[in-house]
Parts: structure tokens; sequence; C-alpha cells
């Protein structure tokens, strides 16, 4: 079986683009292979961050995941800072990369844009991702497209270091969400939805309750054609809901543009609220029914053990390859 390592960031509102985009993903794939997921803490602490807040945020993305469907049983799930292998790998890999490859990530040049100076972390962030993966012996990294150039630098860091010293590591590969499945913001279809946004009816969260979901979805921008049909050039909003509604119900695009053929965005509306609330009500209830008991601690804490076994194998093979401690 394919081994696949993926994580997500504490905070929150997590939203349907996080879901359809990845969790989604990451349900599916626990079927046919071996998957790791884990809550990157220490990828969160690259800006500042409230200790409080990010301890509740920690339990709320862990929750989350179980409540989408990740299952223990298949799955391990389990805290970055909880297995110090992250950190120590990162270090490794950190003196087998260079400043100016990092300098080149988009990501960077974005977070650090008009500061004369910016966190050495924000800096490395790529570094750390590669050990997160390298260190499992990642096949298949599930991320969304922005995090391209994250896995390019992976492979390139975990190439360079086995031509140096061969079979240190697996060689990961992505696995990109398709363009399609990007879900936008519903004020604004030019834009991502994102968990940042000020306007909290730009997003759908995992966890919104059918009032609000009702009235963002209702809100959402569309166009004043009045045709239910996907084009994203002309009609993002409307693509957009449809792309949400195919989704969610399994029915497809083409499928659903026949179905409102001659009806108006009020009706397609009321009818994908329906769908986004039979979706996403299990979601809560399971959420509200693990986030502050005793097994998800305990789930975490397994996990634990088990990623830090994995872990543990890895840094012996890579500080023998490397020629570190006794
Ligand atoms: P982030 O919110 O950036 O931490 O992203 C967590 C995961 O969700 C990543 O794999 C992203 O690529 C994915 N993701 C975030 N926003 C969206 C979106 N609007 N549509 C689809 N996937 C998304
Ligand atoms: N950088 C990823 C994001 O923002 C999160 C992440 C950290 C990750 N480490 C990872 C994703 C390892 C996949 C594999 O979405």
């Amino acid at each position: 079986m394919k081994r696949v390592f993926s994580g997500v960031q504490p905070t929150g509102n997590i939203h349907l683009g996080n879901y359809l985009g990845a969790l989604k993903q990451f349900v599916e794939l626990q079927d046919d292979h071996e998957c790791i997921y884990c809550i990157v803490d220490m990828h969160a602490i690259t800006v500042p961050q409230d200790p409080k807040v990010l301890k509740e945020h920690i339990l709320d993305v862990a929750a989350l995941y179980l409540a989408v469907g990740i299952d223990p049983k298949k799955s391990i799930v389990f805290v970055q800072s909880d297995v110090s292998g992250h950190a120590e790998l990162s270090w490794i890999l950190t003196c087998n990369s260079y400043t100016g490859e990092l300098s080149r990530m988009t990501q960077f040049k974005d977070k650090s844009k008009n500061k004369e100076s910016a966190p050495t972390g924000l800096f490395t962030y790529p570094v750390l991702m590669a050990a997160d993966i390298l260190l499992y012996d990642t096949d298949v990294v599930p991320v969304g497209n922005d995090q391209k150039q994250h896995i390019e630098i992976c492979r390139d860091l975990a190439g360079r270091v086995n031509g140096k010293f061969p079979g240190t590591f697996v060689i990961p590969d992505g696995r990109f969400l398709k363009e399609g499945a990007r879900i936008m913001a519903l004020d604004d279809p030019t834009k991502k939805m994102s968990k940042s946004a000020e306007n909290i009816h730009s997003r759908i969260s995992l966890l919104d309750d059918p009032t609000k979901i009702k009235k963002s979805i209702m809100k959402a921008t569309t166009d004043s054609d009045g045709v239910v049909r996907f084009d994203v050039e002309n009609k993002p909003g409307i693509s957009n809901l449809l792309n949400i509604y195919s989704a969610l119900s399994g029915m497809s695009i083409s499928d659903l543009e026949n179905k409102y053929e001659g009806k108006g965005y009020g009706d397609f509306k009321k009818d994908l609220v329906e769908v986004v609330i039979e979706a996403l009500t299990p979601i809560r209830n399971r959420y509200e029914e693990i986030r502050n008991s005793q097994e998800l601690l305990d789930i975490l804490k397994e996990g634990a053990v088990k990623a830090d076994m994995i872990a543990q194998k890895t840094m012996k093979r890579v500080k023998e390859n490397f020629g570190l401690g006794l």
C-alpha cells in the first residue's frame, strides 16, 4: 500500500473549500492507502499565535478531521509537535537547502512583501514541510494547487540528499486538485474561498448552522442573466455554486444545468441550501460529540505514538547516512 501524508494548519474557520479541496480526499484515500494526517502546529507559529487559541484550534481541527470521516482505525491522526522528528529532520534539511531557492517561494514572497525583515520561520517554512513529508517515507501528498512549489522543493531536497547519500529518502509525488475543485468566495467568485476573509458570508464554515448557511448562499453573488449554466469566464458566481452543488450531491454539472433549465436562481439556490445543510449537519453533530471528549485526546496520543515509531526509524537511517550521533 502506498503511504499518504498531508497536513492542515490549526486555524479556525475550516470551510467548504478546505473540505472539498482537501479533507474529502483525505477520507477517500483511506480505503486503499496507508494514511497519515497531521495537524501542523509548528507551521502555525511561523506567524504570532495566542497560546490558548492555538491549543483550541489544534483540537478543533482534530475533531473536524474525525467528524468528516477520517477513521483513526485506518489512518494515523496526530499533532506535529508531538513527534520530535519533524524539528530534527527540518534542521538537517535546512543544512541542505539554499537561500536562493527558498527566496523564490511565492508564499514567502507574499508574506514578507514590503517588510524590511521577515521571520526566519516563514522563510524556512517549506523545509519544515519537506521534513513532515520525508519523515514518513511518503509516496503521495494530497494538497491544493497553492502547495505545488512546496512539493517541488521537497522533491528537490530529497533528490539532493539522495545524490550524496543514496537511499536516504523516498521521493514523494504531489496529488493536486483539479482546477474545478477550487471553491471560490461566495461574495466575490474571482477570489478563493478563504479562512481569513473579513466577510463571514464569503465562506461556509464546516460548522455553520442551517440559518447561516441559508443566509450565505442566498446572498451569494451571481449575475443578471438568470440562466443556470456553467461558464467560469462569464458566470463565475453561478459556476462556483454549481461546483459546490455537484461536489456535494454527486450530480454532474450538466445534469444540474438540465435540472434547472427554465428555472431561476432563487429555486437553484434554495435547493443548494438543502444540499449543503444535508452534507454539513452530520459533520456538525459528530464534531459536537467528539470535540470535548477524552476520546479525541486518546486518538491524538495514540496517533503520535504510531507516527513516532515510523519517524524514529527514518531518523535512525538519516542520521546514520549523515554520520550524525553515535
Ligand atoms: P489552508 O486553508 O490554506 O490551510 O488549506 C488547507 C487545504 O485546503 C489545502 O490543501 C488547500 O489547498 C485547500 N484549500 C484551501 N482553500 C481552498 C479553496 N477555496 N478551494 C479548494 N481547496 C482549498
Ligand atoms: N503548507 C500546507 C498548507 O498550508 C500545510 C502543510 C504543512 C502540509 N506540512 C505539510 C501539507 C505536509 C502537506 C504535507 O496547506
